[in-house]
């Protein structure tokens, strides 16, 4: 073996075994930078010597493959369903049925909980992980291959532990996107005038079918195992193909039991009835298996589903309270959301006081009237919704609710574009909420991230009128003395407002222009726009025809993003901007975001330092996302001393418990590649550290396999 090739072979060995270690047993052997310095090695190394990378190497994680159109494959085992049930009195039939079918002899359940994902089938050969295809029709599926090699519970290469695997076999389980993922994913579409996923279930089944892997590994989903198929009889129960599964390393949720009566099954579902909301997966009910895969056979199966197996579905949880009033929201496109206000009922494990009613056309299927008695749903959605009337409980003096014609905030008459189903408000330039929201947008992390200038402070300003636009945000600094009169200010707060305005100069175009809250360019769209035309220039010459031949950029995005360069005010403020020194264009020098490894973490830089100027120190730290203040607090991450720094500062870092470290100490927390010249392998070695979500350290339990 060539001395590449070994230690190609030996980083990946390590790689996989720290995987196995964090997801399945929540244990971190070496701190994050060393896993991510090993990952860019090896991703350093597969770059320089594409010959001899390994399909199942543990930087397919990251993604990158563009596959144009899946290919399909047969199952080899068809992928069946299960039957419903949703009463024990329907459970009782079923054991009835078992019983009759094994003429008496003794048997034993395993039950699972039901996650509500979407089914995928994966095939092992050698250890390897071959294929993943999802269920199609049953018969033939999409092979998702590349995709799944994303998910990062998902072992690529399985262990050499428990019992002997058989040269192939195929496991089958659920494929889902955790709860907070889901939670985060929508609030970010929300805030970008984007459609909301339904439920984790459909966000899970889009992110497979995207044809960007690094795409799908950014939707950070997740596999539980639940099947094991072969062509022998590997082993007596479905049991001991699970304990098997979870020795070679594939995922299975702790959750199932062994149950020797109904009873012993009743008491599962109660169980979880109540707990299935503390796991970050949606359940819909539990599965209900004949252990023994003798008796499985025995049993066999109908035409659609196995006769050894039932689905227990848990009723939708319903509350019913009293509709009090109907609240129009008007969004940062101009969308108008009907919110209802409820009387406060308890609800999967919330007290639940408003739910979205969608839009007009659903207040008037509901036939809703004010003061009616309602029901409120909580599906996979995090937001309740109402979904029926108590008709009989109607109150005399019920209130027909009257959709404005107006909008609620600036008056302006609604309008109602062809094939949508919101009213919007049109005044896009003169409607407050909206103004407001686009400010707000444009300051936010994700955008620019203006330190000293969160959403409450950004709306404040709006309504003294002292801000109208995002590039009326960079004339603040010329009001800095009438800004320090006010309430809850201070100089303090100007001066970092102010250093916070300054740093967002060097935030990168893409996300200046997913700033500008054009709508439907959310990140990933402004990342790949910006990569293409580079500057804002080009953009704005480009037409609604040119635009939706960007990859990833549909039609519907190309004509929002060409109608929006259009308007002369939008030119006029990106003048402003450039005036400004906001960058709009993606240059050799513009610092980009290199890892997300200071997320989340303040530093204060203090003193004179020896490898970097104070502002090289200040752009490293915010190209790994972390955030330079100017004060000394209880909420700051780290003082970072230099020479020659006060003591007043030391001894407030001191009082406040804030850790002191040195410059040293500050670049040993960035990847390595950081601060090594570039060439062509460290660049692959970034763009590997680009997509690595820094992993948290395991908080026992599930969690980590969330994180
Ligand atoms: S066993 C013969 N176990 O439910 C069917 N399925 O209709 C064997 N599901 O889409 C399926 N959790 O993806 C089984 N613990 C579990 C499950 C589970 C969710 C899904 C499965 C399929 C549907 C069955």
């Amino acid at each position: 073996m060539s001395s590449i090739q070994e230690q190609i072979s030996t980083l990946t060995a390590r790689l996989h075994h720290l995987n196995y270690q964090y997801y399945q047993n929540d244990v971190s052997e070496v701190p994050d930078q060393e896993f991510d310095k090993m990952l860019a090695e090896l991703a350093a190394l597969e770059k320089a010597h594409p010959e001899l990378a390994l399909p199942n190497s543990p930087t397919q994680r990251v993604g990158g493959t563009i596959t144009k159109q899946f290919p399909t494959a047969l199952h080899r085992y068809p992928m069946l369903s299960l039957g419903n049930t949703y009463s024990e009195a329907d459970l009782r039939d079923f054991d009835e049925r078992v019983q009759r079918g094994l003429e008496g002899a003794e048997y034993a359940y395993v039950c699972e909980l039901k996650f509500d994902g979407v089914a995928m089938s994966l095939t092992y050969q050698n250890g390897q992980l071959t294929q993943g295809v999802t269920r199609g029709d049953g018969t033939r599926g999409d092979v998702v291959t590349s995709n799944v090699r994303t998910i990062k519970n998902l072992p690529l290469h399985l262990r050499n532990t428990g019992p002997t695997q058989p040269e192939e076999f195929e496991v089958r389980g659920e494929i889902f996107m955790p709860q907070p993922v889901f939670a985060e994913l929508n609030q970010e579409r929300e805030a970008n005038g984007e459609a909301l996923l339904a439920n984790p279930r459909n966000a899970a089944s889009g992110a497979l079918k995207l044809q960007d892997s690094a795409l799908v590994a950014a939707r950070r989903l997740r596999f539980f195992a639940y099947s094991y198929l072969s062509q022998g009889r590997d082993f007596p129960t479905h049991s001991a193909a699970l304990e098997a599964l979870r020795a070679w390393g594939l995922p299975v949720s702790d959750t199932w039991r062994k149950c020797h009566s109904l009873d012993e099954v009743l008491e599962f579902i109660h169980y979880w009835d109540k707990h299935r909301f503390t796991l970050p997966v949606a359940t819909d009910g539990i599965v209900v298996k004949i252990d023994d895969l003798r008796q499985q056979e025995l049993l066999g199966y109908t035409a659609k589903s196995p006769r050894w197996a039932i689905a227990y579905k848990y009723p939708a949880e319903a509350g019913r309270t009293r509709l009090r009033e109907i609240q129009y929201q008007v969004g940062r496109t101009g969308a108008v959301t009907p919110v209802a206000l409820l009387d406060p009922v308890p609800l999967a494990g919330t007290i639940v006081k408003r739910a979205s009613v969608h839009n007009a056309n659903q207040i008037a299927a509901l036939d809703l009237r004010l003061g009616d008695m309602v029901f409120v749903e909580k599906g996979g959605e995090i937001i309740p919704k109402i979904t029926s009337v108590d008709l009989t409980a109607r109150p005399a003096d019920s209130q027909p609710i009257i959709y404005p014609t107006e909008c609620p905030a600036c008056g302006t008459p609604l309008i109602r574009p062809e094939g949508e189903a919101h009213f919007r408000c049109p005044n896009d330039r003169g409607c407050p909420p909206q103004l407001k929201a686009k400010l707000e947008h444009f300051v936010s992390r994700k955008a620019l991230d203006i330190d000293g200038l969160g959403a409450e402070t950004v709306g404040r300003f709006f309504d003294l009128g002292l801000v109208t636009d995002a590039a009326s945000l960079y004339d603040l600094p010329g009001k800095a003395a009438e800004l320090a009169q006010l309430e809850r200010m201070g100089e303090k707060s100007v001066q970092r407002l102010v250093a916070g305005l300054e740093a967002s100069k060097q935030v990168p175009f893409d996300r200046v222009l997913f700033g500008l809250g054009i709508r439907y360019v959310g990140e990933t769209v402004a990342e790949k726009l910006a990569a293409h035309y580079r500057t804002v220039k080009a953009l704005e010459a480009a037409t609604a025809e040119t635009l939706a031949a960007v990859p990833e950029v549909g039609g519907v995005i190309a004509v929002s993003v060409a109608a929006w360069f259009q308007e002369p005010q939008n030119r006029e403020m990106v003048e402003r901007l450039r005036a400004a020194g906001v960058q709009l264009a993606l240059t050799g020098e513009a610092p980009k975001a290199q890892s997300d490894r200071l997320a989340g973490q303040t530093f204060v830089l203090s003193g004179v330092f020896e490898q970097h100027s104070r502002e090289e120190l200040q752009q490293l730290i915010q190209q790994h996302g972390g955030k330079v203040t100017g004060s000394i607090s209880k909420k700051l991450s780290y003082l970072v001393a230099g020479d020659k720094m006060g003591p007043a500062k030391r001894e407030k870092a001191t009082e406040l418990k804030v850790p002191i470290i040195s410059e040293t100490d500050l670049l040993a927390m960035l990847p390595d590649a950081t601060t090594l010249p570039d060439s062509e392998a460290e660049a692959a070695a970034d763009s590997a550290l680009d997509d690595l979500t820094a992993p948290t350290p395991p908080q026992g339990g599930q969690a980590s396999l969330f994180s």
